[in-house]
């Protein structure tokens, strides 16, 4: 792996602990105006001090984080449907690398659909932006989509982790399940899990540490911070699981709810 390569990684999986606290804030490229992100802007400026990196889309980027912030972005490159659409899995690469190069990003990613619909159009689209990426030294991050026909267990989950490892993914987002270390091991790129679904805070704390207890890289979430009744203290209580160690009952008991 080239230099600047690493380099982006490592703006991203912090080296002093291995791990990351990545905030999702790119609902919005198919669900439009998600709950708690109706002004982007304002919850993102609230929540930016305590993230490793930034995922989001290029138009959230354009338009609600301050360009003088330093942190490091990752750029949503893959949609072009919506959630009343025919379709989810239907996606095309939405950036040109140009275009991710010029944003200065420090990573960009793309959902795949194993086993949906247009898997094959996903994971071409996911093959041809590691191809071009590569060019650059820009890591790609996939994210492995569950449609909803879908398990979302260590069966699925490893064979979609490990398909986009094998394209040559340089991280993968996936979902938390039982024996996950299983899909962690298989999988030969740092995991990260997304919170999914708004749950319970205690709950997301206690995914959040199971995650990491179980090897993934961090976490990559999203609603489960900035839909919370106290979205600042829940990213500070991820951050101490995450990078700390700390339980997630202790965590649990610094918020304000
Ligand atoms: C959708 C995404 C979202 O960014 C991500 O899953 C959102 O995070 P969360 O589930 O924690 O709200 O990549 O495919």
């Amino acid at each position: 792996m080239d230099c600047g390569m690493k380099n982006r990684i490592s703006q991203i999986i912090k080296p002093e602990t291995g791990r990351t606290v990545m905030l999702a804030v790119d609902h919005g490229y198919f669900l439009g105006p998600t709950t708690g992100l109706e002004e982007p802007r304002k919850i993102i400026a609230e929540l930016l001090p305590y993230a490793d990196s930034l995922m989001l889309t290029r138009g959230m980027l354009r338009t609600s984080v301050d360009p003088n912030a330093s942190v490091p972005i990752v750029l949503r490159a893959s949609g072009a449907n919506s959630i009343i659409g025919d379709d989810l899995s239907n996606e095309a690469i939405t950036v040109s690398v140009k275009d991710a190069v010029r944003l200065n990003v420090s990573a960009v990613a793309l959902s795949i659909y194993v086993g949906g619909k247009y898997e094959h159009q996903t994971l071409k689209n996911l093959a041809s932006l590691i191809s071009e990426c590569e060019e650059y030294g820009i890591p790609v991050l996939a994210v492995t989509a569950v449609g909803k026909e879908m398990a979302r267990d260590a069966k699925y989950l490893s064979l979609a982790c490990r398909i986009a490892a094998e394209l040559g993914a340089h991280m993968v987002k996936t979902y938390y399940c039982d024996d996950f270390e299983k899909v962690v091991k298989s999988c030969p790129v740092p995991v990260v899990i997304a919170g999914g679904k708004k749950i319970p805070e205690k709950e997301a704390l206690e995914l959040a540490y199971n995650a990491v207890r179980d090897g993934a890289a961090g976490v990559d979430m999203g609603r489960n911070i900035f839909q919370s009744k106290d979205p600042v203290g829940m990213i500070k209580a991820v951050r101490s699981i995450v990078h700390e160690n700390v339980s997630a009952e202790k965590a649990y008991k610094t918020l304000k709810l």
